[in-house]
């Protein structure tokens, strides 16, 4: 690991860093000690669960860049890594504990491909994949600053993608899912129609602002 010294980014920074890992892992242990007493890791409880807190830190790591622009933070952009992967290992836990508790994996897989809203979360966790992969130190090092802005605006894709699986396996419009349907045409309109903040020339094109 590197030094405090050496990194990219001020030790205040990489302290608030550390507490948000360690606050996924306390997120995590919470819903499983809960799941202790109602039995409810075995069920679909704790798989809608994870689903919930993925969608949360999706929704949150896709609002990053119109926030910073809004706010004029670029250094709030440093922070869709760590959302976004946490939204990403949410995701899979989500979706590896549906497999096992609902009996898909292994002798049901197909299901994952004739029912629509399986499909689609299906395509979201890949597209997740890719974008976790490609957000090492190293891989964002090897990919020109071009290439990974252009790969990793598949995010404009994953989030209709997981909205829609989340309306079509909930069924209703309302609380969460209603407000991320309202939410995300107005994240893609900023980014396809950006105000003059986000329109002017780029010079952050170091890692640390990715
Ligand atoms: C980016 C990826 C994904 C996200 C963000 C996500 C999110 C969600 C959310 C928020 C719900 C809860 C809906 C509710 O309130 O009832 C949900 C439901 C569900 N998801 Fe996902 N999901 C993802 C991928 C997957 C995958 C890959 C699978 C299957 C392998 C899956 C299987 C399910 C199932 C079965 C339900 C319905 C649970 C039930 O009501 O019993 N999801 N998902």
């Amino acid at each position: 690991m590197k030094a405090a010294s050496q990194s990219i980014y001020g030790p205040r920074e990489l302290w608030l860093r550390r507490a948000f890992m360690a606050g996924c892992t306390v997120l995590l242990a919470e819903l499983m000690w809960q799941g202790l007493s109602v039995d409810f890791i075995a069920g679909r409880d704790f798989s809608i669960a994870l689903g919930l807190w993925s969608m949360r830190f999706l929704m949150i790591t896709a609002a990053i860049s119109p926030l910073s622009r809004l706010l004029r933070l670029p250094s709030l952009k440093r922070w869709r890594r760590p959302l976004g992967l946490a939204a990403f290992a949410f995701a899979m836990g989500h979706a590896i504990h549906y497999l096992v508790y609902a009996h898909i994996w292994p002798s049901a897989l197909h299901l994952l491909i004739v029912r629509p809203y399986l499909l689609i979360g299906c395509i979201a966790t890949v597209l997740l994949l890719v974008l976790a992969a490609t957000s090492t130190d190293r891989m964002v090092r090897r990919l020109s600053p071009k290439s990974w802005r252009r790969l990793h605006t598949a995010i404009y894709l994953i989030v209709p993608l997981s909205v829609l699986h989340e309306v079509m396996a909930y069924g209703e419009l309302l609380g969460e899912a209603g407000l991320y349907c309202v939410l995300t045409p107005l994240l893609a309109l900023e980014r396809w129609f950006p105000g003059p903040a986000a329109r002017r020339p780029r010079l952050d094109i170091a890692p640390a602002s990715r």
